[in-house]
């Protein structure tokens, strides 16, 4: 809203017509989200009612949107007799809210395996934006919202298209994160958007509070004493006290204490300087002389040359003159100079000027500095590169990472990985994760004379130096439409090795495969299918919405759900067949799963499509072995060399850098309404994990509890700046403790019971 409001200030000084603006942000929110809603029984301020009678006269797709969703008007946004258009009219702006994908109140639907149809709001209100307000342009606002993953095609959308139908010649512009190329892309094809790019909040170093900046203190302590220092053998006591208080003792090596300090030490580094986005980031805001600072020292350090000074780069952000000729010190200048004066809102003025909004990469700041200054239309880039030499090597060496790590954990050498591919990581990596799973299975880019990929061939067995590992890839619907040469290419891999005369013990991929047209009588072909992804037009495995509605009992529907939307085999020549009962089969003998983050900016528990990927691969993987639960690991490709963790240790990373993190929450708490919503997120995220994989520590509940429920100042502010979103985390902690993700001790079980209650009321107070 405070983006929105800046957009809003803005239009008016360029001489549009915005009626009269609310003093602020919040009274913008007000008017928006609040407004006559409850006069109606709605979800925010009514701006038009669509009479059921109307929108059957006008709707023409009718019986495709009713053979989905019933007869008219659905179930959403909608009193019964008339459809809502919800929103607030400003002038000639309508600020409108797009309705929901519409399993938000159907999660039966959740099970099928394609999309169909959108509900009856949803065409509706696009219906009503061309047709009855009679907009001259849209502009969707944030990353992302549902028109451009309505069902169709992938690319080449004709009127057969739901995007299509519903967006049709209205110009769509569409204000886009600078760091998501991957599902911009799919905007850009598939609703005709231009994008306006926007920043991603400053990153920073979580640094250390309370307990934990204690505990190293401490440490410091112990380390300046001497060996043989009697005062040692106390503060080691204190020290395990510590570590115990911050549920950091139990993966202590026991053996001695020398150890054991050398482990907490590394411990405390990696959290003091582990990343994390700051914050919100607010259209056309510039970033101020810490953020600025903060960022340019990671640039640089991300950068391989020398880095400058802190003196240098302190005058560089204080615009300070500087006698260099050093080509890092001038780039950082430029972007210095880039980062005070942001280019959002001209973006946003030019594209509904209808002028020509420029083109830019697009990215991570830290990595590409070029994708400034933002308020410019993001593109992709050449996918017949990808993956690209640098990415072939430094995959092959990701991937003996992995493998290692998994067998320091106490594994031994797997024989079948299951893996989850996305566009994002593979566009700002140039195919780094696919590299790493051609690299398992011993295979690499085929080049063609122009030396662009083509296809796979095999690393012979006496070059590679292990065995071929079968692998089998689960890819986003995102990466099935950007990258599909990519798709067929990790399949023409593992048919190859299928096919290669080879013993069982050196490929392991041949070995499954043989095995399973064996025992099913299909040809060896059909059984070395391992990329797998949604059916056509279909995107995610929808285990987000199904553990987000709350709407399951039996961790069975979770599998099914995953694996009937994954379960669409892609062939070497691209061609996809539903093959649900081989990706079952090759689930039931899955050794360990993991996927590769490539943003600081999300996390595995801020957003909810990682526990829907890997958390559901990894439940469909667990129920295929009797229950029992998989490894899963997280390959952290963030910062520097990268890193590998095992799930569990990344969500508790993530829980203390972050959640519980005073300069993460309080960053998030300065946006209010906003910030609140993104805590919840990380909370329900957090029980997406457990859901999906049962490997979330008790403590994090414990601890999330503490500082947002039991917190008396905390739990208040809390509920006066966001009281939905307050009472729906709230009732997340209880939920994981009635699933037994926790067992909370009865005071505080109390405690959460009453916030519950003293939100609901509060909700409902103002309902009535
Ligand atoms: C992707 O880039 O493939 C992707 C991005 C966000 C969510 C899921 C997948
Ligand atoms: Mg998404």
């Amino acid at each position: 809203f405070e983006s929105l409001h800046a957009t809003l200030t803005r239009m008016q000084a360029e001489g549009y017509d915005v009626g009269i603006i609310p003093g602020d942000a919040e009274a913008l929110r007000d008017a928006v989200l609040t407004g006559n809603a409850e006069m109606h029984g709605a979800l925010a301020n009514v701006h038009a009612l669509i009479p059921t009678d109307d929108h059957v006269r006008r709707e023409p797709h009718l019986a495709e949107i009713e053979a989905q969703w019933g007869a008219a008007p659905g179930r959403e946004f909608t009193n019964g007799s008339s459809i809502f258009v919800l929103g607030k009219q400003f002038g000639n702006v309508l600020i409108a809210v797009q309705p929901g994908f519409g399993y938000e109140g159907d999660p039966m639907r959740l099970l099928f395996e394609k999309g169909f149809a959108p509900t009856h709001a949803f065409s509706a209100f696009y219906r009503y934006l061309r047709e009855d307000f009679a907009a001259d342009a849209v502009l969707h606002f944030g990353t992302h919202g549902a028109l451009e993953f309505m069902p169709g095609k992938q690319v080449g959308l004709s009127d057969a298209c739901w995007p299509e139908r519903l967006i049709g010649d209205l110009p769509n512009m569409y204000l886009y994160a600078a760091n998501n190329p991957s599902e911009g892309t799919i905007a850009k094809r598939r609703s005709t958007a231009t994008l306006v790019s926007y920043l991603t909040p400053p990153v920073t170093q979580a640094g250390l509070y309370k307990g934990l900046s204690e505990l190293k203190d401490t440490l410091d302590q112990w380390r300046s004493l001497s060996p043989n220092d009697p005062e040692r053998a106390g503060l080691y006591e204190l020290i395990t006290a510590q570590a115990e208080q911050l549920d950091l003792a139990e993966s202590l090596p026991v053996d001695d204490a020398e150890h054991a300090v050398q482990h907490l030490i590394t411990a405390m580094h990696e959290l003091e300087s582990t990343l994390i986005p700051h914050g919100l980031h607010v259209a056309g805001q510039p970033m101020n002389e810490a953020e600025r600072l903060e960022m340019l020292t990671l640039i640089a350090e991300a950068d391989d040359a020398d880095a400058p000074d802190p003196a240098t780069l302190d005058k560089i952000v204080h615009n300070m003159p500087i006698e260099t000729d050093d080509a890092l010190a001038l780039r950082l200048i430029t972007i210095n100079a880039q980062l005070q004066n942001n280019e959002e809102l001209d973006g946003i003025i030019t594209a509904l000027d209808g002028r020509f909004v420029q083109p830019s990469p697009s990215g991570d700041l830290m990595r590409t500095p070029e994708m400034l200054p933002t308020g410019r239309n993001i593109h992709g880039f050449d996918p017949f590169s990808i993956p690209n030499a640098f990415a072939s090597k430094d995959g092959a060496r990701q991937a003996e990472k992995v493998l290692a790590k998994h067998i320091q954990t106490g594994g031994s050498v797997p024989e079948t990985i299951a893996m989850v591919l996305w566009g994002t990581d593979n566009l700002k990596s140039a195919g780094g994760p696919i590299a790493q799973a051609l690299s398992l299975m011993g295979a690499r880019p085929r080049l063609d004379s122009y030396n662009r990929v083509c296809g796979a061939e095999l690393i012979p067995l006496e070059e590679l130096g292990r065995a071929r590992i079968d692998v089998v890839m689960t890819l986003s619907g995102i990466f099935r439409d950007l990258l599909p040469m990519q798709a067929s290419m990790l399949a023409e891999a593992s048919y190859l090795a299928a096919i290669a005369d080879e013993p069982d013990t050196q490929n392991f991929i041949r070995k499954h495969a043989r095995a399973y047209a064996d025992a099913h009588g299909v040809d060896i072909e059909e059984a070395a299918y391992r990329v797998f992804s949604n059916g056509e037009g279909a995107y995610g495995a929808n285990v987000n919405y199904l553990i987000g509605s709350s709407a399951w009992t039996d961790d069975q529907e979770i599998g099914d759900t995953y694996t009937n939307r994954k379960g669409f085999a892609i062939n070497r020549k691209g061609k996809t067949t539903k093959q649900e009962s081989l990706l079952k089969d090759v689930l039931g003998h899955v050794d360990m799963a993991y996927q590769s983050l490539d943003s600081v900016e999300l996390g595995v528990t801020t957003i909810d499509h990682y526990f829907d990927t890997l958390g559901g691969i990894s439940k469909s993987a667990s129920l295929a072995q009797n229950g029992d639960d998989i490894p899963i690991y997280i390959s952290d490709q963030t910062q520097g060399e990268g890193k590998v963790r095992s799930l569990e240790e990344q969500v508790s990373l993530e829980t203390r850098t972050r959640s519980l993190n005073p300069k993460w929450f309080e960053g998030m708490l300065e946006h209010g309404y906003e910030g609140v919503r993104q805590i919840e997120a990380q909370v329900s995220n957090t029980m997406g994990w457990s859901a999906t994989t049962g490997q979330v520590q008790p403590w994090v509940y414990q601890e999330l509890s503490e500082t947002f429920v039991l917190d008396d100042a905390m739990r208040k502010r809390l509920a006066d700046l966001n009281p939905a979103s307050s009472a729906r985390m709230v009732g997340r902690l209880i939920e994981a403790s009635e699933r037994d993700y926790w067992q909370p001790d009865a005071e505080t079980l109390d405690a959460l019971h009453s916030a519950n209650e003293e939100l609901e009321d509060r909700i409902e107070g103002v309902e009535a």
